[in-house]
């Protein structure tokens, strides 16, 4: 096992939650000392973008047929969209003399530690370069002025994190969480994308290293421990006819440019140091590599019953804080809709070039003519065998529907056991349904230690189309990085590392924290959502 491999795997054995103990985190917390949620370069350029909030007309259902939606116009006003609609404000919340704001994105902990670039080749609806978008001010910052011209057309979206502004509240667990919501970043891009007809592309296969040198995240313009990690290059394709992007040439002119700003501190005291979270940074992170083809093929998937419009769904997407455990079992047709959306080669997937390598692992609760208790969606058929070997022996695997390869393991009442194994939480035991995301582990990190970040991205997808799926089914989602980890696997069965479980999530009947007060997202804008 090489060194990296090995750093990757100690992260993650070190970093479990268990009943006994939790990962190491900051003893105390002082919420006046919490990092800015929003990074600002000063001495940048700013443009501003048109006022979000348009309505668009394709409906969520129509989102499962991206092809029937026709490309809008790539110019501010879309581009302005793509970005509201993925990593934008959804609103203001306010209790007493706290408000904090919402994003379209989740983000564990409302901590966000993902940042998020536009790339523009060319001089068109904006000069070429590389802009910063601050989603409060709903505007880009000019980085980088390229001087070189590419005649590419579209917009390349960059991802990056900040590590430390997630470990300020979490500590050593915080890497999994920063992978998390990039998977969720990931996915509220193509939803985003999806609504204005355009499709999303992984650029997977470059390096971090080259990342940083598009985004300038390399350049001496952050504090040190407020730096922000590469992670993903997305080319946003808004044209059915594309051009090859020369990828040397755009390298080329970001490091021949003109470079603006410096990152304003995050304002935080750095009492607590993480350095685990920089060993596994640098262990997992990725050289560039080669990828399987960029395929759209898609399967049809049971349809949608939800008549909302795309922009309304995502837009009202929130995490339920507490669930009706009364509520009248959810509709059999909306469960198996949720899990149709999530298998592979589904719209919501189109962006995702590999074959799934994370499996569900169901606790119903509360689902119309479904005995309660633990069933699984192998999201591969290959993926069905290892999962029957490596978990327990018992489990009767007799395949439930037709439609969705969900298989019946265990009839059982699993309330309490979900919520202890989900850290005692009762959103994981109130809903409909909970479960665990188990991935194919230990082979994947040894074939690449840096695949340890994609397994969680995918999750993050996972979460993000559950997200959104159960505000189409009238219910409502949250995700869950707490949980036990090897207590999940002792119930599963699973006795070493070629599974585990990486990431939780919950959908039920929300009730409302009446004592909220919810304001417009970009009322201080001037806007009316
Ligand atoms: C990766 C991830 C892990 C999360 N873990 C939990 C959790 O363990 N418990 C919980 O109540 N909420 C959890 N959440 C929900 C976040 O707290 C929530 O996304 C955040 O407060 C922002 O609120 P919003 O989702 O309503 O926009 C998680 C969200 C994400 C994305």
């Amino acid at each position: 096992m090489n060194k990296q491999t090995e750093t990757v795997l100690s992260y993650h054995n070190r970093t479990k939650h268990s009943l006994e103990r939790y990962a190491k985190g900051p003893e105390s917390i002082d919420w006046e000392d919490q990092p800015d949620q929003f990074r600002r370069f000063s001495g940048c350029e700013i443009v501003t973008l048109p006022l979000p909030g348009a309505e668009l007309e394709p409906s969520f259902a129509d989102l499962d047929k991206p092809e029937t939606i026709p490309a809008r116009p790539l110019n501010l006003m879309n581009a302005g969209l793509l970005l509201e609609l993925a990593f934008g404000l959804s609103a203001w919340k306010q209790y007493g003399p706290s408000r904090w704001a919402l994003r379209c994105n989740p983000s564990s902990g409302n901590l966000h530690p993902t940042e998020v670039y536009l790339i523009s080749p060319r001089d068109s609806f904006i000069k070429s370069g590389v802009y910063h978008y601050v989603s409060h001010d709903h505007s880009l910052e000019q980085r980088c002025r390229f001087e070189g011209i590419l005649p590419d057309s579209d917009i390349l979206i960059g991802l990056s994190s900040i590590h430390w502004r997630e470990a300020w509240k979490y500590g050593e667990r915080a890497y999994r969480y920063c992978q998390h919501d990039l998977g969720h970043a990931l996915g509220a891009l193509r939803y985003a994308a999806a609504t204005l007809g355009w499709s999303v592309e992984l650029l997977a296969e470059w390096s971090d290293d080259d990342i940083a040198k598009l985004l300038g995240l390399d350049r001496d313009d952050f504090k040190k421990q407020e730096h922000e990690s590469p992670d993903i290059i997305c080319r946003i394709n808004t044209q059915s006819e594309t051009m090859p992007l020369d990828i040397k040439a755009l390298l080329e002119n970001a490091q021949s440019g003109t470079w603006f700003g410096k990152a304003d501190s995050l304002r935080a005291y750095h009492m607590y140091k993480w350095p685990v979270i920089d060993e596994v940074s640098i262990a997992a992170s990725k050289p560039q590599t080669e990828e399987p083809e960029w395929q759209t093929v898609q399967q049809q998937v049971i349809q949608s019953s939800c008549t909302k419009s795309a922009t309304q769904i995502i837009r009202q997407r929130r995490s339920a804080q507490q669930f009706d455990g009364k509520m009248s079992p959810m509709q059999q047709t909306d469960f198996y809709r949720m899990l149709a959306a999530v298998m592979p080669a589904t719209a919501a997937f189109e962006l995702w070039r590999w074959p799934p390598k994370i499996h569900l692992f169901i606790f119903v609760h509360r689902v119309e003519g479904l005995a309660p208790g633990i069933y699984a969606l192998p999201r591969d058929h290959d993926a069905l065998a290892k999962l029957q070997a490596a978990t327990l022996a018992d489990f009767d695997w007799q395949k439930v529907s037709k439609a969705i390869p969900l298989y019946h393991l265990y009839s059982g009442d699993c309330r309490q056991i979900a919520k202890t194994l989900s850290c005692h939480q009762p959103i994981a035991s109130d809903s409909a349904f909970s479960l665990g995301m188990v991935a194919e582990f230990g082979e994947t990190i040894e074939a690449a230690p840096w695949q340890y970040r994609r397994l969680f991205w995918e999750c993050g997808l996972i979460g993000q189309t559950l997200y959104l799926e159960a505000e189409a089914a009238g219910l409502r989602g949250t995700g869950i990085g707490c949980y036990f980890d090897d207590s999940v696997h002792e119930l599963l069965g699973i006795k070493d590392d070629k599974l585990q479980s990486l990431y939780h999530f919950t959908v039920g009947k929300p009730l409302e924290d009446k004592r909220l007060e919810t304001l417009p997202a970009y009322g201080h804008l001037g806007g009316v959502v």
